[in-house]
């Protein structure tokens, strides 16, 4: 069976150490949205690997890794991340493959991303300042390159003549002409000799795998909640997150998607601008930052931390299918004396239960919370769910039952046998 793993909050989830853990269980894994905004983090044997673009799978040899054509791909930053594998022991020749229809960031687009953050202000999105979004508008406005334009060698053919309108449409924007054409078809030329040999047809690819009865595993980066049609828009990210963009950025239909697991964490986090009803200003937020270690992956830049949100991930529940949960960082509540779980928000005089669509009406939103005691028993670490104190349990429970899915897999720690696996839950199969 195909799964899907996502984020179910705000990104940041943990979805590194969930896809690594589930990877043995899989033949492939096939990333299908973002690009290197992503920051996905695992530690094996003590070793740290942060990946932005490469599926967290490639860790383990033998599993082959597809990026989609739903990614934006830049290429310097795909090679260094293959570099970095390599000095690390990783050879990902032959089992890493990116989509020809893949769209390309390209210099421009990094420009085009902090420039468009100054000029927005005080209503910046607070972005990760890869050129994300504008690759993405150059895609949607087809106008992009993508990786399987650079096979045309031609001085004056098609990707030339891209390249040079993009150029120069950048250089009427900005209002100067320091940036030349002729070098970024000369660096993509460069690229293409390292790119070539990845390339591949991945719907077709994938398509073969399931065929010969193979099992993949997609996963998504960014989370729910930062999804550019179902999340606090405008402050998201340019892709959909959703398990619906696993079909449309890697060419699967949604019948090869088995299962859905959503990565949540036992709290909340959020990194960049926009509506965070939960947040914690005070001590209480400081004391989740500094014990989660909340600082982002890609940019380094400290998460605003809260408490859990069970209106957020009941949404995430809906918007992508999930059929269980992977709660992380259990471990970084320890010792806390109570905890809070949103349950509702009360907004103008009225209790919503369900995610409102409008984020102006989310930002003025109130928690509802309801609190239940903390353990003071440490829980790094452990991977049986009996051996966790009575009122982390109790917490657990609550969580799935505010919800609305099982919490089938539990993180108490940041390295792969940090985990338990509920046997008796829906997850049991995926690690068969
Ligand atoms: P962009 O994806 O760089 O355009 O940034 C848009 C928003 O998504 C900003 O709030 C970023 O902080 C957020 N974002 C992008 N990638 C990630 C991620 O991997 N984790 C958490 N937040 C992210």
């Amino acid at each position: 069976m195909n799964l899907c793993v996502l984020g179910a909050q705000w990104g940041d989830e943990g979805k590194g150490k969930i896809v690594d853990l589930l990877t043995p269980h899989f033949n492939v894994v096939a990333r299908y949205q973002g690009g290197h905004n992503a920051g996905h983090t695992v530690y094996v044997a003590g070793r740290k690997f942060v990946l932005h673009l490469i599926p967290s799978g490639i860790l383990h040899p033998g599993v082959v890794c597809f990026i989609g054509n739903g990614v934006v791909v830049d290429p310097q930053a795909l090679f260094a991340e293959v570099d970095e594998l390599a000095g690390m022991g990783f050879d990902v020749a032959g089992r890493l493959y990116v989509s020809d229809k893949a769209h390309l960031i390209l210099p421009y687009h990094r420009e085009l991303d902090i420039l468009s953050e100054a000029r927005r202000g005080e209503r910046k999105i607070g972005t990760t300042s890869r050129g994300i979004g504008p690759a993405y508008e150059d895609k949607i406005g087809r106008r992009g390159v993508r990786v399987g334009d650079l096979r045309d060698t031609s001085p004056d053919g098609p990707l030339v003549g891209a390249v040079r309108e993009n150029v120069d449409a950048r250089n009427r924007l900005v209002g100067n002409s320091d940036m030349k054409w002729q070098d970024v078809v000369a660096d993509l030329r460069t690229a293409w000799t390292r790119l070539e040999p990845l390339v591949a047809d991945v719907s077709l690819r994938l398509g073969q795998s399931m065929a010969a009865g193979q099992r993949i595993m997609f996963e998504g980066a960014q989370g729910t909640l930062l999804d550019i049609d179902h999340g606090t828009y405008p402050y998201v990210t340019s892709s959909n997150a959703v398990a619906g963009g696993a079909c449309t950025g890697l060419g699967i239909g949604p019948k090869a998607i088995g299962a859905v697991l959503g990565v949540a964490k036992a709290y909340t986090t959020r990194v960049g601008e926009g509506p965070l009803p939960t947040e914690l200003h005070g001590a209480m937020g400081e004391r989740l930052r500094e014990s989660g270690q909340e600082y982002g992956a890609s940019t380094g830049r400290p998460r605003r931390c809260g408490w859990y949100d069970a209106v957020a991930v009941r949404y995430a529940v809906r918007i992508n299918g999930l059929d269980a949960l992977a709660l992380t960082k259990l471990d970084v509540l320890d010792g806390m004396g109570s905890l809070d779980i949103c349950t509702g928000y009360r907004c103008g005089g009225e209790v919503l239960t369900d995610m409102p669509g409008d984020t102006a009406q989310l930002a003025a939103c109130e928690p509802i919370y309801e609190t239940l005691p903390g353990w003071t028993q440490p829980t790094r670490g452990v991977t049986r769910y009996g051996d966790l104190p009575v009122e982390a349990r109790a917490y657990i429970r609550r969580l799935e039952d505010v919800s609305g899915v099982p919490a089938a897999v539990v993180s108490t720690g940041s390295e792969r046998d940090h985990t338990i696996i509920r046997d008796d839950s829906v997850a049991a199969g995926w690690f068969r």
